[in-house]
């Protein structure tokens, strides 16, 4: 009588290889889905939103700016600074003194 023995070779790290190459290559989602457009800025806590969580993070402070002034019983809103508030938000003459005010 004859016994054949067969030997499977087992090989974990291909398995660990492939799981790494799957996983590995996912980027988070953050400033690069909608970026802010300037390339400087004058206020530190805006560059950083905008590092940070691109327009949707710069909007958020923004609202709280707005916000803020409000309370105070000042007359504000988005247009106040801003020329255009869907693409470009450029800024008006008066952006960056009544800006610092309210920070
Ligand atoms: C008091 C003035 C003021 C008001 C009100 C204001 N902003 Fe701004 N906003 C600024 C200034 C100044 C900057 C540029 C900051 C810098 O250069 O550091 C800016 C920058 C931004 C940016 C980044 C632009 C980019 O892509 O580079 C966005 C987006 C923005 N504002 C949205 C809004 C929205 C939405 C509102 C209303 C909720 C609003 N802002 C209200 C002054 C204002």
């Amino acid at each position: 009588m004859s016994q054949r023995a067969l030997r499977f070779p087992f090989a974990p790290l291909t398995v660990i290889a492939l799981v790494g190459a799957l996983f590995g290559a996912s980027a988070p989602a953050g400033a690069d889905d909608n970026p802010c457009t300037a390339s400087r800025f004058e206020f530190k806590e805006v560059e950083k939103a905008c590092k940070e969580g691109g327009r949707v993070a710069a909007k958020k402070m923004m609202n709280a700016v707005v916000k803020k002034a409000k309370e105070a019983g000042e007359q504000m809103n988005c247009k106040t600074c801003h020329n255009d508030v869907k693409d470009k938000f450029d800024l008006k003459a008066n952006a960056n003194a009544d800006f610092k005010r309210w920070l």
